[in-house]
């Protein structure tokens, strides 16, 4: 039988030790990363490394290897050191293998169908509370969706921190948390008014926009004030296939984003393309506000098609192609991936009722932090 974790030959090269295992599969691991990932280099209870790479040269090499039951020592050149590596964590942590790997993206994305499935995006509060594997549930959805709502939610103010706490802390901002969507006199910010509000990112002026926001309705009785959402990275995906050019301005425009609420001391500023990619060339986030949006400033050469563009991009963010219109209802919390999800709302009459979120943030790192350690990710 082949088995993946024993060695049929292994052999020193120049500067790494090749491998050949018995399911045929060849690595390579180079000295010093040997050296590096000696399991005596990490800390037992701290999980961190402890070995300094300035204590070797970089000529180091094995003196003396040898395969005994399923573990490789090596005799080292340097330090009168010797390591033990087990030969499941070397195959395991192979990076021959992990680099031949094809990237898999997270997201899924959606249009306006989900409407007709939204059963699949909704939770229950407390059973977010009592159970894990809801908890897990909500994650997935946020990762892979970048969509949720939690239903039947308490609707006392503040309240909305108990579910985020099952994941992690909140995102700060000059905002406060949580942030009270009200209208108010002199609004310092056009979400603290009744007026519609296009779908959009918040705070994109930031380098770090916030990872996810969480809407908690408290009231909705007031008329107008509907909820609609768009997946960014759908509409991306879209003018990727089917609008290049559009496609290519959007990723690679450096356009500005502001804010100068006049409630702080601060003005900020931020200049980042539309759209921008991974390593992978996956999305990494969208930032679109037409109300953040600052004096664009792009070459002149450059400026017609840009807005040709923009507006492309902005009208396909309203079309009912891709979005979906919907009702927040007291207890709900809409939660979105605040780097992907644009959301916005329609006009409300403040004299016909009353209508009362309050907003968190809370960053993408800890959603896939979580569910990496719900999915007992091996690293
Ligand atoms: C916001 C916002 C939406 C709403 O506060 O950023 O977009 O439904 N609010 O009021
Ligand atoms: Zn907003």
């Amino acid at each position: 039988m082949s088995n993946k974790y024993t060695v049929k030959k292994i052999e020193k090269k120049k500067d790494y030790l090749s491998i050949s295992w018995n399911d045929n599969f060849k690595s390579k691991f180079h000295f010093l990363w040997l050296r590096d990932n000696c399991p005596t280099a990490i800390h037992p209870t701290a999980n961190m490394r402890v070995f300094n790479i300035l204590n070797v040269s970089k000529n180091i090499f094995p003196k003396k290897i040898n395969i005994k039951k399923n573990n490789l020592n090596i005799d080292w050149s340097e330090g009168n050191h010797k390591s033990n590596f087990r030969l499941k964590w070397l195959r395991d942590h192979c990076y021959t293998e992990i680099n031949k790997q094809k990237y898999k993206s997270p997201y899924k994305f959606w249009n306006g169908n989900l409407k007709k499935n939204f059963s699949k995006i909704i939770l229950n509060h407390d059973k977010i509370i009592k159970n894990d594997k809801h908890l897990k549930k909500w994650l997935e959805l946020l990762h892979s969706y970048g969509f949720a709502i939690v239903k039947n939610s308490p609707t006392k103010k503040k309240s909305g921190f108990r579910v985020l706490n099952r994941i992690s802390h909140h995102r700060e901002t000059f905002f406060g948390t949580p942030f009270e969507v009200i209208n108010i006199p002199k609004p310092n910010n056009t979400a603290y008014t009744a007026q519609a509000l296009r779908n959009h990112t918040d705070l994109p002026y930031f380098e770090y926009a916030p990872g996810y926001q969480f809407l908690h309705c408290l009231v909705n009785n007031a008329s107008g004030g509907n909820s609609s959402v768009v997946d960014g990275f759908a509409v991306a995906n879209y003018l990727k296939k089917n609008e290049k050019d559009v496609y290519k301005l959007l990723t690679r425009t450096y356009v500005k984003f502001k804010d100068t609420d006049y409630t702080q001391k601060s003005i900020r500023v931020l200049h980042s393309p539309i759209i921008t990619l991974t390593r992978e060339n996956d999305f990494n986030d969208v930032r679109f506000s037409m109300a953040a949006m600052g004096t664009i400033d792009v070459d002149p050469k450059k400026m017609k098609r840009f807005y040709d563009a923009y507006q492309y991009f902005a009208s396909l963010l309203q079309n009912n192609k891709f979005k979906i219109d919907f009702r927040l209802e007291a207890g709900d919390i809409f939660c979105f991936n605040n780097r992907r999800v644009l959301h916005g709302r329609t006009e409300f009459d403040p004299n016909s009722g009353n209508r009362h979120l309050q907003g968190y943030y809370i960053e993408r790192d800890e959603i896939i932090a979580r569910l990496n350690y719900f999915n007992k990710l091996k690293i």
